[in-house]
């Protein structure tokens, strides 16, 4: 089965197995097969946070389709439950349109509702983490259904449990927000709030619709066909540094010349008294700008931190193309980069520095 065509960035080599599974009951039989037969998973959404070797990969990819979304009212909240194969942008459309608060910035992110929670999805002032009250997933060794609460999800900054203790344990089936009906929009990012401007008290399909523009303004949106269309969005998280870190970095970025007269580096607090840096910004200011690359694979015109198959690129260019930027930055500031999306088929040497070990 080519996987390829089911990723957003349109690289990589087929599944030696693949299964569709649209009910927790068929999740549970395909893995219980893998497990007789001593085969590896890999779970597949919606691709879009996904980087598959051009060997392929030696395991059965489990895409899951379970579909179906449910309300349920608790007093000041709406409990909703998703299956993990929705749609992660329809639900944030129904969401909006039913006037259910808490999702409407994280409208336009593609991919499915399943993954979500394993990256604690975020953008524009908001994450999941921030409306989740339990992931429901069904164990690989047990069959089993395991149900998370959102304090055992130990929801980070693009991280979770999935990502770490939990990492490759469980396969999320549905999941479970709490949203608030009638409830006011979240304007927490200062680009979002400049771009609504006077509009004081947005409505959530206000806020729906400016961010939407604002990703289609960065080429953050699904568009097979755009010139950025084949990309994983971010290719790189952003970096967090502690003080010590910081002061080093500050100080390398000032001496090397890229700051512009009046201008500071961009940075944000992050949590644990640590300071998030722009890595679009870094990747910029080490040299590689907008539309960076030569070849089939390149950053995306709109955006420094998108990578991006321009047209017929292999997995291996784009590990390539990552390394360089990665070591660029690295050599520039000395900050160290590391790959936002999963990749998935390489050998440890292939990958070796783009992914954290977490
Ligand atoms: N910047 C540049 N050049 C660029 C891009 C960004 O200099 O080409 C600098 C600017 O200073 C800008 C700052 O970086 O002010 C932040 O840029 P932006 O608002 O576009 O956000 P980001 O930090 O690059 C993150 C998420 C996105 C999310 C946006 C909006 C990560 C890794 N990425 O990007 O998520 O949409 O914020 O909230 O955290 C994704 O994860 O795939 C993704 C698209």
């Amino acid at each position: 089965m080519a996987l390829a065509p089911l990723t957003t960035l349109g690289v990589g080599g087929p599944a030696r197995w693949f299964v569709e599974a649209s009910t927790e009951a068929a999740v549970s039989a395909a893995l219980g097969w893998a497990r007789e037969q001593r085969i590896p998973v890999l779970v597949l959404g919606g691709g879009s946070n996904l980087l598959v070797a051009d060997r392929g990969v030696e395991a059965l990819v489990l895409r899951v389709r379970v579909a179906g979304i449910t309300a349920e009212r608790r007093g000041d909240v709406m409990l909703v439950e998703a299956g993990a194969g929705e749609r992660w942008d329809d639900l944030v459309a129904r969401a909006v349109t039913e006037g259910w608060a808490g999702i409407e910035c994280l409208a336009g992110i593609p991919g499915d509702v399943g993954a979500t929670p394993i990256q604690n999805v975020g953008a524009y002032g908001q994450d999941v983490a921030g409306a989740i009250v339990h992931v429901r997933t069904i164990e690989r060794a047990s069959g089993k259904v395991v149900e998370m609460s959102a304090a055992e999800c130990a929801f980070g900054y693009r991280d979770s449990v999935f990502k770490r203790a939990a990492k490759g344990l469980l396969v999320v089936t549905r999941v479970t927000f709490a949203l608030r009906p009638g409830g006011a929009p979240g304007v927490r990012y200062a680009e979002l709030a400049k771009q609504l401007g006077s509009n004081g008290s947005p409505s959530l399909s206000e806020v729906r619709a400016t961010v939407l523009a604002l990703r289609k303004s960065k080429s953050m949106l699904l568009d097979p066909g755009g010139e950025n269309g084949q990309s994983a969005g971010s290719f790189f998280m952003n970096p967090t540094l502690d003080d010590a870190e910081l002061a080093r970095v500050a100080a390398r970025v000032a001496s090397s010349g890229v700051l512009r007269a009046g201008e500071a580096m961009p940075s944000h607090p992050a949590n644990e008294g640590r300071t998030k840096l722009a890595a679009g910004w870094l990747i910029e200011r080490a040299g590689f700008g907008k539309g960076a690359g030569t070849g089939r694979v390149g950053l995306s015109t709109k955006h420094a931190l998108a990578i991006v198959n321009r047209g017929g690129a292999t997995a291996a260019e784009i590990v390539a193309f990552a390394r360089t930027v990665k070591e660029g930055v690295r050599d520039r500031f000395g900050v160290e980069l590391h790959a936002e999306p999963v990749l998935v088929g390489f050998s440890l040497e292939e990958t070796a520095g783009l992914i954290t070990d977490g």
